[in-house]
């Protein structure tokens, strides 16, 4: 099956800009994820009230989720401008003074993967993020002199998929911290419904059951699997999408029963094949597979210890008697 199916990123232009005709744009439209919904509301009503610039804000979790979707939504009931970059892009500290420069008070720099700062960029953070200014030395040898650049109040939305890897001081910087977590199926199911609504594409619900159930949790793979499945049906001249319909294309695509894809069963395999269960180091089973050990641990590692098909123990991961039982193994004797 081809991997961008099932695969958590945005690919290509036509997909980035389907990302944005079915991004929700206030906080009433963007579905599920209540509590860090309901906390939001609080501080931008606050923020909002007090005529100040939000607290930052740090949002976690695996990719496609929604964050980035929410760090636009979050400007827009704000009322102020969002400025869009990511951790890799800002490699020099004068990237970051010409971010800054053209922030008005109370805008939004949305970091993605800000994981992956450079040092040097993240430590001038500091000041910026805390009392809005930030000092660099400029020129070099006897010319060298310091600089005192104040910056407009504003507001560092953070987003990233290892908040493992961010370091205590920057991590401590962000007045708000959440944490997104898979959606259920009836979130799934209602974003399936809207973002067919949105593609003027005809399902039933127990077509956008089915598509919600086997979409890891996660609604950039609901709504491509949605885009996909409207393909078959449309091939196969139906006009309303239903559960067979949804069956038989996953199927076709090599999306199991219960949403896992041809690396998630070949990482489970492989545990029980090879390491009799495990417990396996992650890079020692990233070598096997033949997949980067980050994307395991971005993407494939958190839904399968989600949906309790492995356990993680301080010697490694282990797959569980469920693993066995999917993939219609015996389980030997301990
Ligand atoms: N809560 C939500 N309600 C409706 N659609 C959502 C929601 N969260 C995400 N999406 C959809 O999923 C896609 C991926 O979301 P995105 O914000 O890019 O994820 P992330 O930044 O976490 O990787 C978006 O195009 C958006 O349409
Ligand atoms: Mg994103």
């Amino acid at each position: 099956m081809d991997d961008e199916l099932m695969s958590t990123q945005p690919m290509d232009d036509q997909e980035a800009s389907l990302e944005r005709s079915l991004r929700p744009t206030t906080l009433a439209q963007y579905i599920g994820q209540d509590a860090v919904k309901q906390q939001l509301n609080v501080y931008i009503s606050a923020a909002t009230s007090r005529e100040e610039s939000l607290d930052h804000v740090l949002l976690y979790g695996p990719p496609g989720l929604g964050k980035t979707t929410l760090a636009m939504v979050i400007a827009n009931e704000m009322h102020v401008q969002i400025k869009t970059t990511s951790g890799p892009a800002i490699e020099r500290p004068g990237d970051v003074i010409a971010l800054l420069n053209e922030l008005q008070p109370g805008d939004i720099l949305f970091i993605d993967e800000i994981h992956r700062l450079p040092k040097i960029v993240e430590e001038m953070l500091y000041s910026a993020m805390e009392d809005f200014f930030i000092d660099i030395v400029v020129g070099q040898g006897p010319t060298a002199h310091p600089v005192h650049f104040p910056l407009p109040p504003f507001t560092l939305i953070g987003a990233t998929t290892r908040a493992g890897l961010l370091s205590a001081p920057l991590r401590d910087r962000f007045g708000i911290v959440e944490h997104m977590d898979y959606y259920t199926t009836a979130d799934l199911e209602e974003i399936t419904l809207r973002s067919a609504d949105i593609l003027a594409t005809q399902i039933v619900k127990a077509g956008a059951h089915e598509i919600a159930r086997r979409s890891r949790g996660t609604p950039r793979i609901a709504n491509r699997l949605l885009k996909r499945v409207r393909d078959f049906a449309e091939v196969a001249g139906q006009s309303a999408i239903d559960a067979p319909m949804v069956d038989h294309a996953l199927t076709v695509l090599g999306v199991d029963d219960w949403g896992l894809d041809e690396v998630d069963l070949k990482l489970l395999a492989t545990m029980i094949k090879y390491y009799n269960g495990g417990p396996v180091g992650l890079t020692t089973l990233a070598a096997n597979i033949g997949e980067e050990a980050d994307t395991i641990a971005e993407v494939y590692e958190p839904y399968l210890l989600q949906v309790g098909l492995i356990k993680r123990t301080p010697r490694g991961r282990m797959v569980t008697t469920a693993a066995y039982e999917h993939l219609g193994l015996s389980k030997p004797e301990a």
